[in-house]
């Protein structure tokens, strides 16, 4: 017997024990010789490691000498400045390194991120420069929540609420009915028969899972509209949706009971950004090229340059928004995990998010990786081969979510 990586496992091999769900659910019996659609549906629910009688010798292929020189050249010299405030001696994060290579290549992201053309000649970088760049935090008007997260917190906490009762709540936005009918109908969840009603959605996947994408496509929906030469929503959205479904896989791995809080942990990490860039366009176009001038991550100079950072503002806002601190810590603390009530579902968003921008899985404005807290590996408890095994299982259920949420 021996346990072989999904994303190696080949078809007709034989399982030698049972594969079951974080959950404790029977998915495929001892004995069953794998098919493809195991596989994928394995990959779906985000199972690792499968079981089988004969383990398979990892065989990766080496297309390094098939690769272009030039192209590969050029995507390493990317690679290298994207991680230039990474150690990258570490076996995980030299993992990371090469699926960064290999990805990046693949996609051809050779482009960097971040403000292309030089500041002015008279742009001085001295911070105290006398540019007006500080924000008083007065000065943020934080948007209102959508209406129907109140909504449907009332019915949800309300013990007499049946499964109707929520969906009737849903049901009075048609277009977020419809998005979310769509979402549990595809291979996200990969559920064999169709779910044609929201209140059958609710009684199969139950609150929590309906209540988090509930949270999380209002949410988004409100910042449908940004300024183009700051930031491209659909990017943007693509590295938040990577981070969130990375953050639930790798909770998911670590079984840890709440793998819906932190796909929402995920998906929202960096509104804190999005309202720069909606509120403040200007002083968000100085902080993104004095970061690459720098040569230091955004967050590390936004506190200095505008006297707020995106986690700050993030934390303002679910306060306001009344959201579980549970949820909110994960945001708060997503670039200092060691400092959250609960480090370990910190740093899952934190791995995520650094795993991401070294993919090239969108954008949100970084042009290279923020810092990375050595010991998230020890929190998290995630093996370098695991991590490597969910950032692939992430960007396929990538595709299948991107496509459904171009229509938020
Ligand atoms: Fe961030
Ligand atoms: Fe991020």
């Amino acid at each position: 017997m021996g346990l072989v990586a999904l994303d190696q496992l080949q078809e007709g091999v034989i399982l030698s024990e049972d594969v079951r769900d974080i959950n404790g659910r029977l998915m495929l019996s001892k004995g069953q010789q794998i098919t493809a659609n195991h596989i994928r549906i394995f990959r779906i629910w985000g199972i690792p490691e499968i079981p089988v009688d004969a383990p398979q010798r990892s065989t990766p292929a080496d297309h390094a000498s098939q690769k272009n020189t030039e192209k590969l050249l050029k995507t390493e010299h990317t690679v290298k400045k994207i991680f230039q405030n990474i150690d990258t001696h570490h076996p995980g994060i030299a993992a990371l390194f090469k699926a960064a290579v290999d990805h990046r290549y693949e996609k051809d992201l050779l482009v960097e991120f971040g403000p292309q053309e030089p500041l002015a000649d008279n742009f001085k970088l001295d911070l105290s420069s006398g540019l007006k760049t500080q924000i008083a935090f007065s000065e943020i008007q934080l948007p209102e929540a959508p209406e129907i997260i109140s909504d449907y917190n009332k019915v949800v906490e309300d013990p007499l609420s049946s499964s109707n009762d929520i969906a009737d709540v849903v049901n009075r936005s048609p277009s977020l009915a419809a998005l979310l009918l769509k979402v549990v109908n595809s291979a996200f969840y990969g559920f064999p028969s169709k779910i044609d009603s929201l209140a059958r959605a609710v009684s199969i996947i139950g609150t929590k899972d309906i209540n988090a994408l509930v949270t999380s496509i209002s949410i988004m929906r409100l910042f449908h509209e940004m300024p183009e030469d700051l930031i491209d929503v659909a990017t943007f959205r693509k590295h938040s949706l990577a981070c969130g479904l990375l953050s639930r896989i790798l909770a998911a791995q670590r079984k840890l009971p709440h793998t819906e809080r932190l796909f929402v942990s995920g998906l929202l990490h960096d509104i804190g950004r999005l309202v720069w860039y909606r509120y403040f366009p200007e002083q968000a176009k100085l902080l993104l090229y004095m970061a690459k001038r720098t040569g230091l991550s955004v967050y590390e100079i936004e506190k200095e340059c505008l006297g707020i950072s995106h986690v700050q503002i993030a934390g303002h806002l679910l306060k306001k928004w009344k959201l579980p601190l549970s949820l909110a810590n994960s945001i708060v603390y997503h670039h200092r995990p060691s400092r959250s009530p609960d480090p370990c579902e910190a740093g899952i968003v934190h791995m995520a998010d650094i795993a991401i921008n070294a993919l090239g899985l969108g954008h949100s404005g970084e042009h290279i990786i923020p810092r990375f807290e050595a010991a998230t590996w020890d929190r998290i408890g995630v093996a370098p081969g695991i991590l490597m095994s969910a950032i692939g299982q992430t960007i396929e259920q990538l595709d299948v979510m991107e496509a459904l949420l171009t229509e938020l």
